[in-house]
């Protein structure tokens, strides 16, 4: 982790006093968030040149203040309950030593200072079965490479402003074919906006489209990250259950007010549920019945191992109540942050106004490579080898889940994605799980976090489109050893 703290050896302020009041301050200011964790004594004492014992001075006044907390053997870390009275008002790290002034933050700042905004710790794992990383050392870098360079070569256009906030023209062109090929999505590219990943297409959708007090329906347990851009405009949250056919739309129906849906119904996140034909015509239905928004985030609807693939809901809709959202991150690689909104006609207008206004424009020498990958056939290449590769590490996780845990364990979801949901048949809690299997270098996740309600407990989200054989194999060692101990 990359930790800076300026300290001035020349100054009267005594060492440990500067480190505590930097650290201290960084908290405060929400640059060091809860959860997060320090350098070691160690590690902090030898970047900035002093003593250990003066870090470790720091630590234990922070400690003592309720600044820091640490777990044994894991490391010190920003306490998750900071005192309410210091989450009002941030102090701002002044350059000089004069004393700190305070700044309100706007309604938008104290919703991101809400408690659901906590990040976990992050932790060094030998084997990780964290969720929605795709598999990197298959990606076709060098092609890659080759792309970038033909177009900074050839294009200096590539390094100007865009001629406007959309996209690259060829870009939504190559990706509207894509889509109603792969997708049945009926769309022209004067629909499509090229955004900085799913991410911000979620952000541009709750500025523009929720006030506060807004009733959101999302589904239960739901992605987080659609979640915290809905909350950040002051969203009401109103969670709708998910059983195996997806969403139980039915419960929808029943109740009025509702402005906007997310939902992921190609595989439902994080269950795995892919929700059935006849629930997607009930909630269009539904939809142009009540004139809400239903907000489809197609995240890694490629894919797919047995049965026929269902049509995106945005190309059953008659109306124009379908925001679609897709995403390179998962099928490419996510750090490239592109991917894209298909809008109804009406609102194109004013989300290219707010994508304008956020960052102008996604970076056009990528948008440039990409529709050439997309162009000469490499993306549709590259996702049929992935689907083919995933397709075989999630039977190896099933097949090792079924051999170490037997009928304890309840595989959930579809054959399809890049994770699956679990849940085991344990009197454990899944924090002592969690930890347990961190201590064998075992990264996994509880499901409990993407429930607004209680959970039911014991289920967990396994990612495996990053791991090969063999780890997969070991996790699930590892994991039958923390439960089952054997
Ligand atoms: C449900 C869901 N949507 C979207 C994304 C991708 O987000 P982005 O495109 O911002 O990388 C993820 C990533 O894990 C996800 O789980």
């Amino acid at each position: 982790m990359d930790f800076v703290i300026p300290i001035d050896s020349q100054a009267d302020i005594p060492l440990h006093r500067q480190v505590y009041e930097k650290i201290r301050l960084q908290i405060l200011s929400g640059r060091l968030t809860p959860g997060q964790r320090l350098p070691s004594t160690r590690s902090l004492a030898q970047s900035l040149g002093i003593s250990r014992a003066t870090v470790t001075q720091s630590y234990e006044q922070l400690l003592s203040e309720g600044y820091l907390e640490t777990t044994l053997g894991s490391g010190t870390f920003v306490c998750d309950q900071l005192p309410d009275d210091l989450l009002n008002t941030v102090p701002i790290e002044s350059t000089s030593s004069a004393t700190n002034s305070s700044i309100t933050l706007s309604a938008y700042g104290k919703n991101l200072n809400n408690k659901a905004f906590l990040r976990l710790p992050e932790l060094e794992l030998q084997i990780n079965f964290t969720y929605g990383r795709p598999a990197f050392d298959k990606f076709p870098i060098d092609l890659w490479r080759k792309l970038l360079s033909r177009h900074c070569r050839s294009h200096p256009s590539v390094l100007d402003y865009a001629n406007d906030s959309m996209g690259y023209q060829p870009l939504r062109q190559a990706i509207a074919s894509y889509l109603s090929r792969s997708r049945a999505v009926k769309c022209t590219p004067e629909q499509i906006i090229i955004i900085g990943g799913s991410q911000q297409g979620l952000d541009l959708i709750a500025r523009l489209l929720i006030d506060t007090g807004d009733l959101i329906a999302v589904e239960e347990p739901g992605y987080l990250g659609a979640q915290r851009a809905f909350l950040s405009q002051g969203a009401c949250l109103f969670p709708i259950s998910v059983d195996k056919s997806g969403l139980e739309v039915t419960n929808l129906i029943t109740t009025s007010n509702i402005k906007l849906i997310y939902v992921t119904p190609s595989h439902q996140f994080p269950t795995g549920a892919v929700l059935s034909l006849e629930r997607r015509l009930k909630l269009l239905n539904w939809a142009q019945q009540s004139g809400a928004i239903i907000i489809e985030d197609d995240y890694d609807s490629e894919y797919r191992y047995s049965g026929h693939p269902i049509p995106a809901l945005q190309g059953l809709d008659q109306g124009n109540s379908v925001i679609y959202i897709g995403t390179f991150s998962k099928v490419l690689f996510p750090a490239l942050r592109l991917g894209y909104l298909v809008l109804p006609n009406n609102l194109v207008h004013i989300f290219t106004r707010a994508k304008w206004l956020t960052d102008r424009q996604c970076s056009l020498l990528e948008q440039h490579a990409l529709t050439d990958f997309i162009g000469e056939g490499h993306l549709e290449r590259h996702i049929r080898q992935m689907r083919s590769l995933y397709n075989q590490r999630r039977q190896i996780l099933v097949q090792s889940l079924i051999s170490q845990f037997g009928d304890r364990v309840q595989i959930l979801g579809d054959n399809a994605g890049m994770h699956l949901m679990i849940k085991i048949d344990t009197y454990m809690s899944d924090e002592v799980i969690v930890q347990n299997a961190a201590q064998l270098g075992l990264g996994i996740s509880a499901a409990h976090p993407y429930y607004l309600n209680n959970s039911p407990g014991s289920e967990f989200i396994l990612g495996y489109a990053e791991l090969n054989e063999q780890q997969i194999q070991e996790g699930v060692r590892r994991l039958a050893q923390v439960i089952l101990g054997v």
